[in-house]
């Protein structure tokens, strides 16, 4: 046989096999499945209808009460009357470091600068070009802001100031709070907040900072 009759039959066999292959395949019926509960989940999809859960629906959203890792619940309403009680009651519970400080200065700046200014007197760039309006000094007498009514408002916003909350974790919005106090200050011409005295000391041959607690 010539090389080329050999091909012949070599193709017409390949030909032959593949259609005998193609044509036992169905749509409709399942093909052998090696491992089934590869494929087919013995527990539910996670987007499956099933009759037992309600709306059929195996997704459902999260019990009530349901908190993201990590997210430390916050106990004031966002209304007038959680601002008020916050402004009264809600203390920082961060010491006031330098570094501390130096953080907080570093997120206002990206966060609230562009509408309170870099002061705090409300004359961001923003109010400067007349982009956004009613930005308060933060030393406004009506508003007495406090250490508490400052982080509320970071948390829910207030009228046409945004939350930021998203933006920001528990201890950011805390250090952002005491910029913010010693910028009222500042605008007041009341002294800052007094950083704790930070205390180098030898324990066990090493060298660690031990922040005085009865400074705070
Ligand atoms: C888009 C502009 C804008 C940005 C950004 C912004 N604010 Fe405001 N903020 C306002 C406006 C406007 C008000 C006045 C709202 C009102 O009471 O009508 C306000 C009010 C406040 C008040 C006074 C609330 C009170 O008790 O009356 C505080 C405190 C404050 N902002 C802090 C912040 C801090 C901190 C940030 C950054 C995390 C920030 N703001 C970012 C626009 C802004």
């Amino acid at each position: 046989m010539s090389i080329n009759m050999k091909n012949t039959i070599y193709i017409a066999a390949v030909i032959f096999i593949s259609a005998i292959m193609v044509s036992c395949n169905s749509n409709d019926a399942p093909n052998y499945q090696y491992m089934p509960n590869m494929y087919e989940p013995v527990d539910y999809e996670t987007y499956g209808a099933y009759e037992i859960f309600p709306g059929e629906q195996s997704a459902m959203l999260a019990v009530d009460g349901t908190i993201p890792r990590g997210w430390e619940p916050y106990e004031y309403e966002n209304s007038f009357d959680g601002l008020s009680q916050a402004r009264a009651d809600l203390k920082m519970p961060l010491d006031v470091t330098e570094e501390n400080l130096a953080e907080g200065k570093e997120l206002f700046t990206i966060y609230c600068a562009v509408c309170h200014g870099d002061k705090g007197d409300g004359q961001g760039i923003l109010v400067k070009r007349e982009k956004f309006l009613g930005v308060p000094s933060y030393a406004d007498p009506g508003r007495n802001i406090t250490e508490g009514s400052i982080y509320h408002v970071m948390m829910y916003g207030i009228n046409a100031m945004g939350s930021h909350a998203s933006q920001t974790n528990e201890k950011e919005r805390w250090q952002i709070t005491m910029h913010v106090l010693n910028l009222k200050a500042g605008l007041k011409g009341e002294p800052l907040l007094e950083p704790v005295k930070e205390i180098t000391e030898e324990v066990d041959g090493m060298t660690e900072d031990i922040i005085s607690e009865e400074e705070h």
